[in-house]
């Protein structure tokens, strides 16, 4: 059984130090790796990630993150990145990471995903080239995450994991306006996601949503934006096998 926390949407800057990092701290006792689903920073600072950086460093367990659009505010998200990794944070982008539990190897495939909505109701591949910009970063994202989940698959990890800032589904938007729906997805990446295979799906963005989601082709689904969850982090459980269920509830004061 592999245990993943996850947390998206966190949103920390300086004055926020330490808001986390105490329950943060007992993750040993609950799960073998802390997922950060982006949006970790208010503007996309380096400032900014250095206290994200602070609230993960020498975690009892790894952590894997993907950034958020909040990131890339200030066209600095490499920058971001690099401070979250020299703090021992793995962060993904159309790349995957491979992690050994007890027997077990855990793959995770991550990228922040982007916006263009959901069967249906979606953009279009047409018109002017900023219309077709916007599809076509949203498709190369999505594509970017089938091939690494493919590449986990390739090495026969018991478990896989799509983390995403993005959601895939609009399950787990409920709650939000309809009006913003295309904005807080893509269809995309779940057809990428049930074409590849995971065990579960984990992304942030969508603040007034639904934690509960799945993917039309039967694979859970989970919005772990903070403001969702109301706590620091969730806790799953995944069986190799592929089942999924949602652990108890963690502590912590967010
Ligand atoms: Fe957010
Ligand atoms: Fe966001």
């Amino acid at each position: 059984m592999t245990r993943v926390a996850a947390v998206g949407d966190i949103h920390l800057a300086p004055g926020s130090e330490g808001l986390l990092r105490p329950a943060f701290d007992t993750l040993g006792d609950s799960a073998d790796v802390l997922l950060l689903a982006g949006d970790l920073t208010r503007h996309g600072t380096p400032e900014e990630a250095a206290v994200v950086a602070g609230e993960v460093r020498g975690l009892p367990v790894p952590v894997v993150a993907v950034l958020g659009n909040h990131d890339y505010q200030s066209d600095r998200q490499d920058e971001v990145a690099d401070v979250l990794r020299e703090a021992g944070a793995t962060v993904l982008e159309g790349t995957s990471v491979r992690l050994y539990g007890d027997g077990a190897a855990v793959g995770i495939a991550g990228t922040k995903g982007f916006c263009g909505g959901f069967a249906g109701r979606c953009a279009g591949d047409f018109g002017e080239p900023e219309m077709k910009a916007l599809v076509r970063a949203s498709r190369e994202s999505a594509e970017g995450l089938r091939r690494a989940l493919d590449g986990l698959a390739d090495t026969g990890c018991a478990v896989r994991i799509a983390l995403t800032h993005f959601a895939p589904v609009p399950d787990t938007l409920a709650g939000e306006p309809l009006e913003i729906y295309p904005f807080l997805g893509s269809y995309l990446l779940a057809e990428a996601i049930d074409a590849a295979g995971a065990d579960l799906a984990v992304h942030g963005h969508a603040h007034h949503g639904t934690e509960h989601g799945m993917t039309a082709g039967g694979i859970r689904v989970r919005n772990v934006a903070m403001p969702v969850i109301g706590r620091a982090f969730a806790v799953y459980h995944l069986a190799p096998a592929g089942a999924a269920t949602a652990g108890p509830t963690q502590t912590g004061d967010p």
